[in-house]
């Protein structure tokens, strides 16, 4: 069986040996349309006084406020999710992290682990980590709910609304300068928008001063090839910024794409 890895390798010789031959636009296809967002419930838990910046806990650091935060959240049963959960997903990487990245909710594998992004889309999101230039442990990874929808089925708002003080918390703890919102349910959560993807990307927005960008969710790179150049834009964009304030990584490597 071909490994996700190989998978995402193919994918990308392909748009390059593609766009060689053809030029970007060919594959710049259109989007599909998103779903009706579901994550709308989530804006007002997550609503803080306009243009606020997030207070810094002041009395301890950062991860013992992180672990303190896993103890007492480790036998969440705010909603339904719980009762149906294997582990509760609360997150990983650093909890001094730059970039906090979240995704919609664990998966099978994430909810066997208890760890964030462990799976195939894992697989996606660590490639595109190493081609801005990041490390998983570098960065924090969550998810909009902590605990698997049965089926993978999209959260619901009763359960996003549940699990919203979750991630508000994590923000205020991580203090992260970027949020990366990986898919629909992540960027209309935290940008309280129920717009598409398509019309959410591209662009630099504010969650209480921490910049933030949207994408795909890696798993839509898995079901529709179409989007990689988008995705990698999207990267590039975040590089700039990143760059530009904080500039502490080698330049990122220019895909070979026909202009
Ligand atoms: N998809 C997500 O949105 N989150 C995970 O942790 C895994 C897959």
């Amino acid at each position: 069986m071909t490994s996700v890895s190989a998978l995402t390798d193919h994918i990308e010789q392909y748009f390059e040996q593609q766009s060689e031959l053809y030029g970007k636009d060919t594959f710049l296809l259109g989007i599909q349309p998103g779903k009706p967002a579901t994550a709308t419930a989530l804006a007002p838990v997550l609503e803080m006084k306009e243009n606020s910046e997030i207070d810094k806990p002041k009395d301890l650091s950062q991860k013992a406020l992180l672990e303190q935060f896993n103890a007492e959240h480790k036998n969440c049963m705010r909603c339904g999710l719980g009762k149906e959960r294997t582990q509760i997903v609360l997150g990983s990487g650093s909890a001094f992290a730059k970039v906090l990245f979240i995704g919609e909710g664990p998966g099978r594998e994430e909810d066997a682990k208890g760890l964030p992004f462990v799976g195939d889309a894992g697989q996606i999101l660590e490639r595109m980590l190493k081609r801005m230039g990041f490390i998983r442990k570098e960065v924090y990874i969550t998810n909009v709910v902590k605990c698997r929808p049965p089926g993978n089925r999209n959260p619901n708002d009763d359960e996003i609304a549940a699990c919203a003080p979750l991630l508000q918390k994590q923000i205020q703890i991580i203090q992260p300068r970027y949020l990366f919102c990986l898919g629909k349910v992540a960027a209309n959560a935290l940008l309280r928008s129920d717009e598409t993807i398509k019309a959410l990307r591209s662009k630099v927005h504010s969650y209480h001063g921490a910049k933030t960008f949207v994408t795909y969710h890696p798993a839509a790179l898995l079901r529709d090839q179409n989007l990689f150049w988008e995705v990698y834009e999207d990267m590039k964009l975040f590089r700039q910024v990143y760059d530009a304030e904080i500039g502490d990584k080698p330049p990122m490597v220019e895909m070979n794409r026909k202009n």
